[in-house]
């Protein structure tokens, strides 16, 4: 049996952000299977910021070749399957791209487990790879955040952002975040229940994050780089300090002149430690991860706030629309 598939490719490659000419759009018909493939019907996507790290020459993750559907990752459902470990009705998660219609092999895809009242979506969102998963990474496995810290968030009202304060506030810290706009800013203490929120658009960043932490911060989880780097370096606490480096997003325009962190010196003086990470490299906790989300989610303590875009002809729009900082919360396509 035939499938049309709706596809967003790459029509051209661009210095700085990409414009919507950049991108194409057409319709494809899929075939016969090849043995041991799947064809997911595409569910929702999950828009994230290394996206746009795909789209030029050269990239930090690997560059998406001209003509090809735009990689993102998702949920969907197995509508025809030539694999054995794979059944029509199934949802799956993985390299879903973004299309209406995926056909992958078998094994770039993940079977949901969706016991516990665990819907698909969630695998996108408060237990997705590059949503819950990597708040949990950085805040827990890296910074080792404990009760009682002043934990600041950089890009606090962004998807990973947001589960971070959720996730630092159920670990019982004291949590400062630094989002774009005053709304993000009354989302931040609302929602999400921050106790301290900064505009940084429109505030003395540095004046704002000393009077918010007298004491200085014991962990900042990094999703912005750039001058928030540096504030966070100038006010950490005397001594063990942790910093986990998750993103840039203010820097991933021009990877070429990428702003480091001028107070640096820091670290040394206050017997602190700065360190990065990639979330699959802590693959072997994620079961302790989902189990500990999951667990939240069932109490009420996670409930991660959503920003859909419906269809796949905005998946572009939605794209340019992050770094915009047009969204609050998991930034969603449904195709
Ligand atoms: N280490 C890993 O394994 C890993 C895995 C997944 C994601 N990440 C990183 O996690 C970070 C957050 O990703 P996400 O998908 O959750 O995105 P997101 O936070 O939902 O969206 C990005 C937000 O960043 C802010 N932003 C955009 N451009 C900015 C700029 N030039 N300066 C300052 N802020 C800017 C905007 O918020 P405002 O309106 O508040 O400015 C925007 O809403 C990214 O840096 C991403 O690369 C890392």
């Amino acid at each position: 049996m035939s499938h049309t598939n709706r596809r967003v490719f790459i029509r051209q490659y661009r210095d700085g952000m990409p414009l919507p000419e950049d991108f194409g759009i057409e319709d494809t018909v899929i075939g016969a299977l090849p043995a041991e493939h799947a064809l997911v019907k595409v569910d929702t996507l999950s828009m994230d910021a290394w996206i746009r790290t795909t789209l030029t020459p050269g990239a930090f993750h690997e560059t998406a070749g001209l003509g090809s559907t735009i990689r993102a990752l998702g949920v969907g459902q197995v509508v025809e399957s030539t694999a054995a470990g794979l059944s029509a009705g199934d949802w799956v998660y993985g390299p879903l791209s973004a299309q209406t219609h995926a056909l992958l092999p078998a094994g770039a895809l993940t079977k949901l487990d969706l016991s516990n009242s665990i819907q698909p979506r969630d695998y996108v969102g408060p237990l997705g790879l590059t949503t819950g998963l990597t708040a949990w990474v950085g805040l827990i496995a890296v910074a080792e955040v404990e009760a009682g810290d002043t934990v600041l968030v950089s890009g606090a009202a962004g998807a990973v952002g947001s589960m971070v304060v959720l996730l630092a506030k159920a670990r019982g810290a004291r949590v400062i975040g630094s989002a774009g706009g005053p709304d993000k800013c009354r989302y931040l203490v609302d929602k999400l229940g921050a106790d301290v929120a900064i505009d940084y658009k429109n505030a003395d960043l540095a004046a704002e994050v000393a009077a918010a932490a007298p004491g200085g911060i014991n962990v900042f989880f990094d999703n912005v780089g750039g001058e928030i780097l540096d504030v966070a370096l100038a006010n950490l606490a005397p001594a063990n300090a942790r910093i986990a480096i998750c993103g840039a997003i203010s820097q991933y325009s021009d990877l070429a002149n990428v702003r480091g962190p001028k107070n640096y010196l820091k670290l040394a003086e206050r017997n602190a430690a700065m360190k990065g990470f990639v979330v699959t490299h802590h693959a072997a906790r994620f079961v302790e991860a989902k189990a500990e989300i999951a667990a939240l989610m069932r109490e009420g303590k996670i409930v991660l706030p959503e920003h859909v875009v419906d269809g796949i002809d905005h998946f572009a729009e939605a794209l340019l629309l992050l770094f915009a900082g047009g969204h609050t919360g998991n930034l969603l396509v449904q195709p």
